[in-house]
């Protein structure tokens, strides 16, 4: 059983778009897509996709269009997307966010919420430069705000092997934003003209962070089909 709910989650690189999405997608029972994920899987796998994003990635910016359209395009097509999903890192441009509505369009499918999570410029380079991730399940965690409960063990699957991101440091940091401001952050105008965008404060702690947001899922979340 899962939400029948297709929702985007917007906002900056360290806002918290992946924490809660997972924490949603477990609760909900609708997958998570990151493209940065997929990237980085990519990336280890050393596939073509992988060869042509690494450079681009590190340095902090933005992989090309016809890529990510290409995998968010097939990622949709599979069975368990059906009743819905959760896009964390997709769209980061005018031109994405267009060719999802195409996408979806063509499904007879539309998107039932945009939430862009808002939290100071200060505070997203302390939360990217403190992030780190179990290298077995993906569990993320953060050296102040998140620890794991017991040091050097995932609280998820026990797992006692850790990584940091290539591009999670101060400099690559400023890259990542600057871009997010020129070319993603256009899209909150598009998708409030849209009538679909919310609004929550991402710098409350992350059980409140995600109390805000299944207060505005909760009209999608109530309705529930079978997988
Ligand atoms: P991607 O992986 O999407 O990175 P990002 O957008 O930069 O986002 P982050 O993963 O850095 O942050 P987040 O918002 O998920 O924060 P998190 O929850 O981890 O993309 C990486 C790269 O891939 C891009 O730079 C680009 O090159 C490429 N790419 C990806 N998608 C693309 C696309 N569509 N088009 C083109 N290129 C693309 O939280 C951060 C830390 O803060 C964690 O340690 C967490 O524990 C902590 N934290 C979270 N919430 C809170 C809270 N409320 N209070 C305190 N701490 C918190």
């Amino acid at each position: 059983m899962g939400a029948v709910m297709k929702l985007i989650l917007l906002g900056p690189p360290g806002a918290g778009k992946g924490t809660q999405a997972k924490l949603l997608s477990e609760s909900y029972g609708i997958p998570q897509l990151s493209t940065g994920e997929m990237l980085r899987a990519a990336v280890k796998a050393g596939s073509e996709i992988g060869k042509k994003a690494k450079a681009v990635m590190d340095s902090g910016g933005l992989v090309s269009d016809d890529i990510v359209i290409g995998i968010i395009s097939d990622r949709i097509a599979q069975p368990d997307c059906v009743s819905g999903f959760i896009l964390d890192g997709f769209p980061r441009t005018l031109n994405q966010a267009a060719a999802l509505d195409k996408l979806l369009a063509s499904k007879k499918r539309a998107l039932d919420a945009v939430i862009s999570m808002s939290v100071h410029d200060e505070e997203l380079v302390k939360r990217i430069d403190g992030r780190f991730t179990c290298a077995t399940c993906g569990a993320g965690y953060h050296d102040k705000y998140h620890q794991t409960k017991k040091s050097g063990i995932c609280d998820k699957c026990a797992g006692t092997t850790f990584t940091r991101r290539p591009d999670d440091n101060a400099e690559t940091v400023r890259a990542r934003l600057m871009v997010y401001y020129r070319e993603t952050s256009p899209l909150i105008g598009y998708y409030f003209a849209k009538g679909k965008l919310s609004t929550i404060d991402g710098m409350a702690p992350i059980g409140d962070v995600t109390k805000a947001l299944e207060a505005i899922l909760s009209p999608f979340a109530k309705t529930h089909v079978k997988a």
